[in-house]
């Protein structure tokens, strides 16, 4: 039984009033709201346990350790990895992205070899790469989408040559909401001996994840939009694929002995962990996820996946209304525009009424390209979101659209 109202009081802020108006919040592509829980463990950890992981002998910094590595493993489970040294704690999916591309071009890549992304990326899966680009002399190839905001997956069987090294896609579209066939994208990936990187941030918060069903090399996601403190994220690497690749950063933790010589780096997953870690980040991260592992993942997506159909239907009975991303297997995501009114309008005026949307290119600007637009007003659910919330933002967005004739 979801349970609606009373997920709702563990979260304090959707209680409050914004210019007057109940808070409407649908920006949860940008961020989530956090439950009591995870709050309660940041304050609880420093009024109580904080000390410095991994290198004191002393009880406190014992017991934090304890707590930062029992929070991998709660990591471990939850996306269902083989071994805790497949875990490496990093700031988020856009340091995740990074390590890889950074560590992964430097040891696997030549110059003139290619990454295939798709035209639906987040500029964190572009940028990184163009980075390298630049350094190494890599490419990037583009797998197409439909008007529907699907991938083309004949278009993305071409893109394959012995130069392809690596495919690094979102599992889920921030500005689309499709949710691309990552199983089978995965699956070619692999019949080419390529490995595959998948973005998960947007997917994280709503589908139960697997990373050994998917058989994905690298998967990446940040705590803030699963509920979960700002500041922390993970990056799942296969342990085959983690030992390979050379260290990212380099500091305190990550090494096993150093000489002006010659170092020596530590195991997985510290190799990739210089510096003091996000202790009570990753603390903070376990109760979220434990939060919505009790909510249970399945249930989670079945309700936002009915709270999304009733959006798209009676957004679509607004006049005027063009919805960006219409794939028929799609999350709570939904781009639109309505007439003229441009982006910047709506979400400023669905703002005075309580409503937060993001409006912009979303830090997709290459996807605004094919779209043929310069931004869209994107609302985004989260897991407690109400009908009566897409009612509200139904009547803010009619409300406008009169102001504007
Ligand atoms: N990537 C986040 C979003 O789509 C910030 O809003």
């Amino acid at each position: 039984m979801y349970d609606i109202n009373r997920i709702r009081e563990d979260f304090p802020i959707l209680g409050r009033e914004v210019y007057g108006k109940p808070l409407v919040y649908l920006d949860n592509g940008a961020t989530t709201q956090k439950p009591r829980c995870v709050v309660e463990s940041i304050a609880d950890e420093y009024y109580s346990v904080n000390a410095n992981v991994h290198r004191g002998v002393h009880f406190l910094s014992q017991q934090a350790t304890n707590l930062h590595e029992a929070s991998r493993e709660t990591v471990r489970r939850f996306i269902n990895a083989r071994s805790i040294s497949e875990i490496v704690f990093t700031r988020g999916t856009t340091e995740s992205i990074n390590l890889v591309a950074s560590t992964f071009a430097d040891s696997q890549m030549k110059e003139g070899d290619e990454v295939i992304v798709s035209v639906m990326e987040h500029h964190s899966n572009i940028v990184s790469w163009q980075l390298q680009a630049a350094r190494k002399g890599i490419r990037l190839r583009v797998i197409p989408m439909n008007d529907w905001g699907e991938l083309l997956m004949d278009e993305y069987e071409r893109l394959f040559s012995p130069k392809t090294k690596l495919v690094s896609v979102a599992h889920v579209s921030n500005v689309l909401g499709t949710i691309n066939p990552v199983e089978r994208i995965i699956e070619i990936a692999h019949a080419h001996g390529v490995p595959v990187l998948i973005d998960g941030a947007q997917s994280i918060p709503h589908l139960k994840v697997d990373v050994q069903a998917l058989d994905a090399d690298f998967y990446v996601f940040s705590g803030h939009k699963v509920y979960g403190p700002t500041g922390i994220g993970v990056l799942y690497g296969k342990e085959s694929w983690l030992d390979k690749l050379p260290p990212y950063q380099g500091g305190g933790e990550m090494i096993q002995s150093v000489s002006f010589e010659k170092t020596t780096f530590n195991e997985l997953p510290f190799k990739f962990e210089a510096g003091t870690p996000d202790y009570i980040g990753s603390t903070a991260l376990a109760k979220a996820l434990d939060y919505v592992s009790a909510l249970g993942m399945d249930s989670i997506a079945a309700y936002e996946h009915e709270l999304t159909v009733y959006a798209m239907q009676r957004m679509k009975e607004i006049p005027g209304m063009r919805i960006f991303g219409e794939a028929e297997h799609k999350g709570g995501v939904i781009s639109f525009l309505v007439g003229d009114i441009h982006h910047f309008d709506m979400g400023t005026l669905l703002d005075r009424l309580g409503i937060a949307v993001r409006t912009g290119h979303h830090c997709a600007e290459p996807l605004m390209r094919r779209l043929g637009i310069e931004g869209t007003v994107r609302a985004s659910l989260g897991l407690y979101t109400t009908k009566a919330e897409i009612d509200v933002l139904v009547a803010g967005i009619e409300r406008v659209r009169k102001m504007f004739g």
